[in-house]
């Protein structure tokens, strides 16, 4: 039995699998994500390992599991985030989150250093962006010295659960592509961008492939959790090349999309391929000696989710004692109206924008409201939007020859029938759900089960087990029309911009 832990924004999930893939318990815990001042996104790293023990116990006494049955464990989490640690592996302050957007100054810092932006791409394959780690530990120098005077350690945040479960500081190549320190052609830690940057390497964790095992449970761990010290903990991914890996996106021409907090569109690689605008991202994938490309966009389900909690707390409540779900209530609205809703769009730059914007400044908007709008047509839009963000992540890797053969999707937002439909409408494809959408924890596991040599590689587990359940036809109609609102959703950031500055 095998292991998958995603440490996510809203909560940790944790699923147990055998080793033909086979879902056999899951368990989840939700925790608070703090927005302490305008652009700023942190949590308090105790909040995840709380999440991770009551989630794994969980799952051990679901799944009624003896100690000796799990023989690894797999870790992915949220992306870009910094965990700050003093010597002695105290938290130094609230970690910052890959949706934080307070450090413009420190990405034109970095690109400064670099000796500009063209130099920094070539040494770490992509430019600064606010979300990623590289400018956030410049950020507690520029700002918080007395806590730059005490850091000794950076970790990105599941790697700071594996201190935890084994005492080992170490990261893997698809996590550490996010930090902008990693040569990401190289797969290690870009030596020459920490001297310009006057950053110590000895602050990071050590580097290594997805699937390669990185310790074993220590006795404490071992006995709070129910789990033996023969049990090990392997590299893992970011949350967005472990949910590629458990679509089974490991061959070149197969795209996945993400509908999570963030949205994601990530597309396999056998090389380093870039976008020389720096636009996409170019990380390594977890898929040993593998890359991808990758567009995000910040609020995707996370719109939703806001609309939900702005603007419909009575009903969350009511639905919440009648055991109903609100998000279905509100998609079932929406359905009420035809495509394009009826004339209204929804900007989803709620935290700012990363692709294909940059901007951190951006800010979410409705557009087009009249009196004859009511809350589905309301909940159109944001959905609408939001996969129009989607589109613009497909199309820039359309526009560079990035080969898209077969989408498949994930994530909460991949378990609506309608938002799916409107993926396949707005993506112009043929949009394929997955049997076992377990997300990033089922990638995860099978590294796991990967790297204690259940399979030969990433890819042979991925063959073994990975299965697409359904597939979602776009309608020609609805595409139609989605199409004509496309070009004026993508003028309205321009337009609006003056606003949001
Ligand atoms: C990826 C990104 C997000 C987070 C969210 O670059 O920032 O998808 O990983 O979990």
């Amino acid at each position: 039995v095998f292991l998958g832990i995603d440490i996510g924004t809203s909560g940790t999930k944790t699923i147990a699998i055998d080793a033909a893939g086979q879902v056999l318990a899951g368990a989840s815990a939700t925790y608070p994500c703090e927005h302490p001042r305008p652009l700023w996104s942190e949590q308090d790293p105790q909040h995840w390992w709380d999440a991770v023990v009551e989630t794994v116990r969980g799952v051990v006494k679901k799944a009624k599991l003896k100690k000796q049955e799990v023989r690894g464990i797999g870790l992915s989490g949220q992306m870009h985030g910094s965990v700050f640690l003093d010597k002695s592996g105290k938290v130094l302050r609230p970690a910052l989150l890959w949706n934080d957007q307070r450090t413009a100054a420190e990405c034109d810092e970095i690109t400064e250093r670099a000796g500009g932006r063209k130099k920094l791409i070539k040494l770490v394959a992509n430019p600064a962006l606010t979300g990623f780690q590289a400018p956030k530990i410049l950020w507690l120098r520029n700002h918080e010295p007395r806590n730059f005077a005490k850091l000794a350690h950076v970790l990105l945040p599941k790697d700071d659960v594996r201190r935890r479960l084994t005492g080992e500081l170490v990261t893997e190549v698809s996590d550490a592509s996010g930090t902008l320190l990693l040569d990401v052609v190289k797969r290690q830690w870009s030596k020459p961008l920490l001297d310009k940057l006057e950053l110590d390497p000895a602050l990071l964790p050590s580097v290594v492939e997805s699937e390669d095992v990185t310790g074993k449970l220590t006795p404490e761990v071992a006995e709070l959790l129910g789990l033996s010290t023969d049990c090990v903990v392997v590299g893992g991914a970011g949350d967005c090349a472990a949910g590629a890996i458990g679509n089974g996106i490991v061959r070149k021409g197969l795209v996945n999309t993400s509908l999570g907090t963030s949205g994601v569109v990530f597309a396999y690689s056998d090389q380093p391929e870039f976008d020389p605008a720096g636009r996409l991202h170019t990380f390594c994938h977890a898929v040993r000696g593998k890359w991808h490309q990758m567009g995000v966009t910040l609020a995707a389900a996370g719109s939703f989710g806001w609309f939900a909690d702005a603007l419909c707390q009575t009903d969350k409540e009511l639905a919440k004692k009648a055991k109903q779900d609100i998000y279905e209530k509100l998609v079932a609205e929406a359905a009420e109206h035809a495509p394009g809703a009826e004339g209204l769009f929804f900007l989803p730059y709620l935290a700012g924008e990363r692709t294909p914007h940059a901007d951190p400044n951006a800010r979410g908007a409705f557009v087009g409201l009249t009196l004859s709008h009511d809350r589905g047509a309301m909940v159109r839009a944001v959905l609408e939007g939001v996969t129009y963000s989607l589109r613009d992540c497909l199309d820039l890797m359309r526009e560079l020859g990035v080969p898209v053969n077969e989408i498949r999707t994930t994530g909460g937002g991949a378990k609506s029938p309608f938002w799916r439909q409107l993926q396949a409408d707005i993506l112009g494809a043929r949009v394929h759900a997955m049997q076992a959408d377990e997300g990033p924890g089922y990638g995860v596991a099978l590294l796991a089960a990967t790297g204690c040599g259940e399979y030969q590689s990433i890819t042979e587990a991925c063959d073994a087990t990975v299965r697409t359940a359904s597939e979602t036809k776009p309608s020609a109609k609805a595409k139609k029309a989605h199409d004509a609102r496309v070009g004026v959703y993508r003028d309205l950031y321009g337009q609006l911009k003056p606003a949001f500055d």
